[in-house]
């Protein structure tokens, strides 16, 4: 992963932690209504993909065991990891694509429900996402995988000669005379692997996608009722279809891009295909991007407008991430995919303790607070739901006293100890597993393994428990006696 040049290091702190009745107390731990979302707390664990899921989408029992113990933690919401709305292979990562996936989400809803004993709100992910290749070995992709041009032929000089002829003669010349030779497209696919993007217009599948992704979340939305979620999170973040609809950089010159206006077109009508299906009594939110950290990228101003129509369309929830982009991505290895992680808005989505002046703490408080101001001003309460670097009580009880959000998220903390809810709500504070932020997990989560944290392997390692492929990892975070 990138990391800023200061390098300067920082430590979590565990802050001061409160009695039973400072917690019970607090403004983290009191309820919240809003629409349909009821939480019992201010507490709430965001999207985690844990790659545990079949190849061909549906639930294991490891990912049930995975949200039960987060549940057995009790955070007032928990969001289910990004899962495709459609029904196409993509490794072990969840699909709620095709009625065949209710069964296995039903039961991943029923172990949550029993785990938390009801106290805690389960809510899904659904994601859509484009065709990503893996980086080609160079060989291979001028000769398999190039489309042969004829601007390739006239830069060669090679105007009547076969298609095999002119990929020898692409492969004999060095990167310097390619990059003269090939688009800029075509040398990212080379350097990178092929990534589509919405803008590819000239694709009827990427030209279609107005017409086909409301319908196809709708019908997500209708399968996650059915399995028991209490409601769904359109996931309009990061590096995925709707995100890049709604960035400054998507130009398509259909209605559906240049403008803010026309980039927000779609999301509006999948927000309303989708509130179609389920009904106003069913929690539907967003997590969208504060700023997308990339030149030439979304900025405050565009989220300003995005939070504010969404708000206004009557969803009930609004969760801010930032970064997350392929644009800035590092190139990958031969064989291995881009990840929208490893670059400068990668890491302003998941700072580690390796920062700057502005540290891996709370970096997107200040533009939250702004986008929560401008809702208010606007007229709308829609809970704001904030996220990155929060730990310990303090700090998540300071950014609801300054205005930074109405719930706050704990991913990675969550990740390194589930119980943090219970713990803190107990009074027990001082037993918290504090997460390092050594980005560890995300390295995982990066090369397709399955993501824990090296700290549950620290504190019980030789404990019974279930492993890893490997056999060298805990697949469950310790129990808290
Ligand atoms: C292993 C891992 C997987 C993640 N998967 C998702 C995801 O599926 N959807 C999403 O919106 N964010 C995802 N994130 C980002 C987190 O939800 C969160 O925004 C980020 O880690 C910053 O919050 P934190 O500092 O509390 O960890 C993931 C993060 C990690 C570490
Ligand atoms: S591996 Fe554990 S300690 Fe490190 S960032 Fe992830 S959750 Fe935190």
């Amino acid at each position: 992963m990138w990391k800023p040049s200061q390098r300067i290091k920082y430590a979590p702190t565990p802050g001061f932690w409160p009695n039973q009745a400072e917690a019970r107390d607090s403004q983290l731990f009191q309820p919240i209504t809003y629409q349909a979302l009821t939480l019992r707390d201010r507490t709430w664990v965001p999207a985690m993909v844990p790659w545990r899921a079949l190849e061909t989408g549906e639930v294991t029992e490891d990912n049930v065991d995975w949200y039960g113990r987060f549940a057995r933690g009790k955070p007032g919401g928990l969001v289910v990891e990004a899962t495709g709305i459609r029904d196409v292979p993509s490794g072990p990562l969840l699909r709620i694509g095709h009625d065949r996936f209710i069964p296995g989400l039903t039961r991943l809803t029923d172990r949550v429900r029993q785990e938390s004993q009801g106290d805690t709100k389960l809510f899904i992910q659904l994601i859509d996402f484009l065709a990503v290749r893996r980086r080609p070995e160079p060989a291979k992709f001028l000769n398999r995988f190039l489309a042969i041009t004829e601007s390739h032929r006239q830069a060669l000089g090679l105007e009547n000669a076969s298609e095999e002829d002119v990929r020898l003669a692409l492969q004999k010349l060095s990167p310097m005379e390619l990059s003269e030779i090939l688009t800029t497209r075509e040398i990212e696919a080379l350097n990178y692997g092929q990534r589509e993007r919405v803008t590819d217009t000239h694709l009827p599948h990427i030209a279609d996608l107005p017409k086909q992704l409301p319908a196809l979340f709708a019908q997500a939305a209708r399968r996650a009722r059915t399995a028991g979620f209490d409601g769904i999170e359109l996931h309009f973040a990061h590096a995925y279809t709707v995100a890049s609809f709604l960035s400054r950089t998507n130009d398509r010159d259909d209605s559906y891009g240049g403008c803010a206006e026309a980039r927000v077109k779609l999301a509006l009508e999948i927000i309303d295909a989708v509130r179609s299906t389920v009904g106003r009594d069913y929690v539907v939110g967003t997590r969208i991007l504060t700023e997308e950290c990339i030149p030439g990228g979304s900025t405050i101003d565009d989220s300003l407008y995005y939070a504010e129509q969404f708000a206004h369309q009557g969803l009930d929830y609004i969760s801010l991430s930032r970064g997350g982009k392929f644009d800035d991505a590092k190139q990958p290895k031969v064989g291995w995919a881009v990840y929208p992680y490893t670059g400068p808005s990668g890491y302003e989505c998941m700072p580690q303790y390796l920062s700057d002046e502005f540290g891996p703490f709370g970096r997107n408080l200040s533009p939250a607070t702004v986008i929560r101001k401008h809702l208010h001003r606007s007229g709308s309460t829609v809970p704001i739901i904030v996220a990155g670097g929060i730990h310990n009580f303090d700090q998540a009880e300071r950014a609801i006293d300054s205005g930074s959000g109405d719930i706050i998220g704990f991913a990675r903390q969550a990740l390194a100890d589930p119980d943090w809810f219970e713990k803190v709500r107990q009074g027990r504070g001082n037993e918290v597993r504090l997460c390092v932020y050594s980005n560890y997990c995300e390295g995982l989560d990066q090369k397709h393994k399955q993501v824990t944290c090296n700290l549950w392997d620290r504190s019980a390692l030789n404990e019974p428990c279930k492993k890893t492929e490997d056999g060298k990892r805990r697949l469950i975070a310790p129990d808290w006696p």
